[in-house]
């Protein structure tokens, strides 16, 4: 997403608009040094830019390539394991994704793919005129079955290789040289039988060969795994892609777990899409089984890869191109990430905090960064504060004074202290201020700062004028402070 906790400390709060894609550089490769003709004498004309080939486009170009460079460098050297439903590939967009991904691992990203199969196997036993059979949600696999996944696992390996290797010219994989590898790296047991039903050769994961993927991982390879497993007397299972992917995540200590799935992301329970949720969180709305089936299904493995110790893990849609992208890249992500964080010390303040509150932004106080506000006022607004507190002492605080006349809101008294700062707890208390305003049905946050400019440019916040402010908030503008106007839509 994403600001949500996984975004690098340098990164942008959103990445503008990805300009059009540039054409290939138009120039020759530059002459060698002994080629170089003698320098000319200095010319009487000034050389000017041409203007054909510069301006607001190459601009925004530039800024753009700057700004995500802090997500490069972040997730450089990382493992991410990416999971994709069967029915990305039969909705045509297979190339796309390979492109993708194919950029990550140029950027250094060591990428496990894992395919899901369930249309391609729906096929194949549509040409062979057999019926399967669900229980509970789940394939009884019987011999004829066994045959179409393995013949759909075999066809959807090849079209991913070939989707892999293909290096036109002008095409985003011109020049990626990206070797993908395939192998017995699953082993499976049956589901055997349950509440009577005997599942046949439908299996779970029992082990994934975690060594031998990071041996081909650290030679540049991209590790493709299908939803197949063997046994140790060497039978075939039919397995789902969110298990083999959660448990690969799991093995490899993986950086992070995407699906990219039919499904866009979890939705809270007003059915608004969730940028980001706790693992906490998703553990109660499983338990609550208020959620639709298939995003149960998916967020019930995310849940198990982040309990087995993977820090991050993405639910996306297929249906956007560049999801995946724009998922690791943009600030505010296209889904749902979960995340391990324990988020139980990010709370709303209670009267019980005014000292802290108080002790936390005497300094900034002193120092001018902060408007001095008075212990009656703070005792006065402990509604509006949210806190950060470890092991009951408060490294944190911010404030929202909302103008539902205009629907803004503020943010006030953001602070951590110094001994807390740089670990991303200014952008978690900032995250729940958005949080808070947009439960208001507040549409725009803005803040007031004259030392903070550019933390809150990084995060979405864009400069506007004294004008723009709220009405009652304009008539006490401080026109010698001359504080900034920052502001953000929610
Ligand atoms: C601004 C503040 C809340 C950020 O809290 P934090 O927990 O350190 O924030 P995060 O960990 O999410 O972000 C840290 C990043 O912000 C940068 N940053 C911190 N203060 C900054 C500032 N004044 N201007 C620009 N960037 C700043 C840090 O250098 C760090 O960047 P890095 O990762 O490239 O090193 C904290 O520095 C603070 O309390 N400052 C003093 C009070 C203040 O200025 N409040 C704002 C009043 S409007």
């Amino acid at each position: 997403m994403n600001a949500r906790t996984d975004t690098p400390q340098t990164a942008p709060a959103s990445a503008p608009a990805a300009p059009t894609a540039p054409a290939a550089p138009a120039q020759a490769e530059p002459p060698a040094a002994a080629e170089l003709p003698a320098p000319a004498p200095t010319s009487p004309v000034p050389v000017t830019a041409d203007p054909d080939r510069s301006g607001p486009d190459h601009q925004q170009f530039v800024d753009w390539l700057r700004m995500v460079a802090p997500y490069i460098h972040a997730f450089r050297g990382k493992t991410f394991v990416i999971a994709f439903a069967g029915e990305l590939v039969k909705s045509g967009v297979l190339n796309a994704l390979v492109n993708d991904v194919a950029l990550l691992h140029a950027m250094g990203m060591q990428i496990v793919l894992v395919h899901g199969s369930r249309p391609q196997v729906e096929e194949q036993l549509a040409l062979r005129h057999v019926e399967s059979q669900f229980v509970d949600g789940v394939r009884v696999t019987d011999n004829a079955a066994l045959e179409c996944a393995k013949e759909a696992a075999g066809e959807l390996r090849l079209d991913i290789e070939a989707a892999f290797s293909q290096g036109l010219p002008n095409t985003p994989m011109a020049g990626a040289q990206l070797s993908v590898i395939s192998g017995n790296f699953v082993t499976a047991r049956p589901v055997g039988i349950v509440n009577g039903t005997d599942y046949q050769h439908t299996g779970l994961v029992r082990k994934i060969d975690a060594e031998s993927v990071r041996m081909s991982l650290s030679h540049g390879k991209v590790v493709l795994l299908s939803p197949l497993g063997f046994s140790p007397t060497g039978q075939a299972f039919n397995l789902s892609m969110e298990d083999v992917a959660s448990a690969t995540a799991t093995a490899l200590k993986a950086d992070k777990l995407i699906f990219i799935t039919e499904v866009p992301g979890v939705p809270d329970p007003v059915g608004k899409m969730m940028q980001e949720m706790s693992l906490r969180t998703a553990v109660e709305r499983l338990q609550n089984n208020h959620l639709p089936p298939d995003v149960a299904n998916y967020l019930q493995h995310l849940v198990k890869a982040l309990k087995g110790g993977v820090p991050r893990a993405h639910l996306i849609p297929y249906s956007l191109d560049g999801a995946v992208l724009l998922e690791l890249f943009l600030h505010d992500g296209v889904g749902t990430m979960l995340s391990d964080t324990d988020l139980e010390s990010l709370r709303e303040a209670t009267l019980d905090d005014v000292g802290g509150i108080v002790q936390l932004i005497a300094p900034l106080e002193q120092d001018g960064t902060l408007v001095p506000r008075g212990r009656h006022l703070i005792e006065r607004d402990i509604g509006n504060f949210s806190v950060i507190e470890h092991d009951g002492v408060l490294f944190g605080c911010a404030a929202l004074y909302d103008y539902p006349r205009e629907n803004m809101g503020e943010m006030a008294c953001l602070t951590v202290s110094p001994e807390a700062q740089g670990t991303g707890d200014g952008e978690r208390l900032l995250k729940r201020i958005e949080r808070r305003a947009r439960a208001l049905g507040l549409e725009r946050l803005f803040v007031l700062t004259t030392r903070t400019e550019h933390w809150f440019l990084k995060r979405g916040f864009v400069h506007a004028n004294v004008d723009d402010l709220p009405e009652d908030k304009r008539k006490l503008y401080n026109w010698q402070r001359k504080s900034m106007v920052l502001m953000k839509k929610l």
